[in-house]
């Protein structure tokens, strides 16, 4: 089943709680968390304490996408602010299968994420371990990015290996994905979609939300 994780990150902050009940009428079932530290990332986002206040407003699971260096630090404030989910980047994890597990320990679903310019085979060692992959279809830092088509064929490597492997993660993608691009990361094998500006620019996120996902599920009856 294909599923809309709507980016907070794009949405109007003053009215937060409003905008993600738009984004949850419209559909979505997954919220994502852009944790951007100034480091990894040339921006600066927010961390636990707006986790705990998004929680608050909702039910639906808390993605926690963390672009910080030195990820083990946060990991136990993140899960106490109510992260369902954590995916820490292969770039700033030397430890990644002592970071997956630390994520575990903390009983929340471990996620990985590669950047456009890391090869999918350095997963292959974690693959049995994490509850979801997210392959960056853009360089990460900023929402309102062009996609990058190469994530395409990317996002069918990593099915066609977790088919090889007779594993089970989802596959998630990041960055530029519309209502023009969603239709190609889902034929190719993606299920858990993010969106940012796609949802939340210019307003009326529940129709828009709703408009993405009649497209996402139309593509599933044609996977290549
Ligand atoms: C970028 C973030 C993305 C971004 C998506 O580094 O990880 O989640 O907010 O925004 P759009 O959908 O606008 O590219
Ligand atoms: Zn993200």
């Amino acid at each position: 089943m294909v599923e809309l994780a709507f980016s907070i990150l794009a949405a109007d902050f003053t009215h937060l709680a409003d905008e993600i009940a738009r984004a949850e009428r419209g559909g979505g079932t997954i919220v994502h968390v852009d944790v951007m530290d100034g480091h990894f990332v040339p921006n600066i986002t927010f961390g636990p304490p707006v986790v705990s206040a998004v929680r608050k407003v909702t039910k639906l699971p808390l993605d926690c996408h963390l672009m910080i260096e030195e990820p083990d630090k946060f990991i136990p404030d993140f899960a106490k602010a109510g992260a369902d989910m954590i995916s820490v980047q292969w770039e700033t994890c030397p430890h990644l299968n002592r970071t997956l597990q630390h994520i575990m320990d903390h009983e929340v679903l471990p996620g990985v994420v590669i950047n456009p310019a890391t090869p999918v085979e350095f997963l292959i060692e974690v693959l049995p371990m994490v509850h979801h992959v997210l392959v960056m279809s853009v360089n990460p830092g900023f929402g309102g990015q062009r996609f990058l088509p190469r994530s395409v064929e990317r996002i069918a490597h990593l099915r066609r290996l977790r088919h090889e492997m007779g594993l089970n993660f989802r596959i998630e993608v990041d960055g530029g994905v519309a209502d023009d691009t969603v239709e190609s990361v889902v034929r190719a094998g993606a299920d858990m979609l993010v969106a940012g500006s796609a949802i939340f620019a210019g307003g009326k996120a529940e129709e828009k939300a709703r408009e993405f996902l009649r497209i996402a599920r139309r593509a599933t009856e044609v996977s290549v």
